[in-house]
């Protein structure tokens, strides 16, 4: 049964990040070796996307495993127990299975018996989707406790013969402990939508209950992610637009009282085109794109993790938080930081070493199902 207060008790309070973490697998897959992979080169990765390089994670290495190690992290860094959460989210396009859910997997994994623990699915706008679901758990006083995760093995539902898509995803995980803050502190204002109409332009097809996986479906490469790039990149920097004006509108914030910008990291064009129509400057953008690629779900709190970690993110600052994904959805929520700077766990201690591996997974053999879709 979930924890919390009882319906009596509650009452619309505010909500805060109180501690972030982050997982990143160790073995970096750079621009040139995807030159080993498929007709691709770094100068066009570059100039496209903004991408350098990307994580890969370790054959055997589950999802779950990632969002174990980054949520351990955000728990430590806050001096709180497993057992403490009233509630675990996970945002994830790569479920280690369909059924149970990831969140029920990593909850096992934390020893966070009794927390109530569930998945959302919303591609990349998931992360922002997963937060809004725990601000309202905790505003409303039904959650004090909540663990908000985005993690992804994007290359296992990546077409490694495709290179209009292979060379934009990465694997990786950020966690995020939600908690009351005091006024005016945490999150100020949330904003979800979507358009379904949109759902041909960004899908992987088999796997659900449409197209089960069959030898038709693997042979058809329906398992992997399918994307009209040029049109997604149209419709992300609309969508990402109006949600980041409307909320600085609708809360009276002029952009240049932005601490940090935070937007989805699928493309460094996009992130550039929002922000300049905005009229931010560099300087109140954060990006990890170059070095981790498209990481889905995990962009938004892995960038999070980056800005606080390098000092960029300061009690009070404004913070805009702004996503775009399949389906079409897209989300944003404006907030401001609430806590003060967290502290560095140096050995990162309790958590489970790693060491990078010089050899990719199978799914990345060279030449395999090379342009083959
Ligand atoms: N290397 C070299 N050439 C390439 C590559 C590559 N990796 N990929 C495509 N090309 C070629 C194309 O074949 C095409 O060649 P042609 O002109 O001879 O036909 C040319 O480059 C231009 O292709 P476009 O697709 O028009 O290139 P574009 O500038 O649009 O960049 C990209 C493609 C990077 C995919 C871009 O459209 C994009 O970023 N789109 C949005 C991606 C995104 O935001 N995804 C959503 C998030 S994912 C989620 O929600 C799960």
């Amino acid at each position: 049964m979930m924890k919390g207060r009882s319906r009596r008790d509650r009452r619309i309070r505010r909500a805060g990040i109180v501690s972030v973490g982050k997982y990143m697998p160790p073995t970096v897959l750079t621009n040139r070796d995807l030159e080993e992979i498929v007709d691709t080169s770094d100068d066009w990765i570059v100039e496209r996307t903004g991408i350098r390089e990307r994580r890969v994670a370790r054959s055997g290495e589950r999802q779950s495993d990632l969002a174990l190690k980054a949520s351990r992290e955000a728990l430590a860094r806050a001096g709180w127990d497993a057992e403490d959460l009233d509630m675990i989210i996970v945002a994830t396009v790569t479920p280690d299975y369909i059924v149970p859910s990831s969140a029920n997997t990593l909850a096992g994994k934390l020893g966070a018996i009794g927390a109530a623990s569930s998945d959302t699915l919303a591609a990349c706008s998931g992360f922002l989707y997963a937060m809004h679901q725990g601000v309202t758990a905790v505003e409303s006083g039904r959650a004090d406790r909540v663990l908000v995760v985005g993690s992804e093995l994007m290359t296992t539902i990546t077409n490694w013969g495709d290179r209009s898509t292979c060379v934009l995803f990465g694997d990786g995980a950020g966690a995020i402990l939600l908690a009351p803050v005091p006024e005016p502190l945490g999150v100020v204002d949330m904003l979800l939508g979507s358009d379904g109409r949109y759902e041909e332009v960004l899908r992987m097809r088999a796997g659900g209950s449409a197209f089960p996986a069959s030898h038709e479906t693997v042979d058809k490469g329906w398992h992997y992610l399918e994307m009209e790039g040029p049109e997604v990149f149209k419709l992300a920097v609309r969508s990402m637009l109006q949600v980041s004006s409307t909320l600085l509108e609708r809360n009276r914030i002029k952009p240049s009282r932005l601490g940090c910008f935070i937007g989805h990291q699928a493309n460094l064009r996009i992130i550039e085109a929002v922000t300049k129509r905005l009229g931010l400057k560099p300087t109140q953008v954060y990006n990890n794109i170059e070095r981790y690629g498209n990481t889905t779900s995990a962009t938004i709190p892995t960038c999070m993790y980056g800005a606080e970690m390098e000092g960029k993110i300061k009690k009070g600052d404004w913070v805009l938080l702004v996503s775009f994904g399949a389906g079409l959805t897209w989300a944003g929520i404006l907030l401001r930081w609430a806590v003060g700077r967290l502290p560095r766990l140096e050995e990162k201690a309790g958590l489970p070493s790693d060491t990078a591996v010089d050899t990719y997974p199978d799914r990345l053999k060279p030449g395999r199902d090379r342009q083959e879709r």
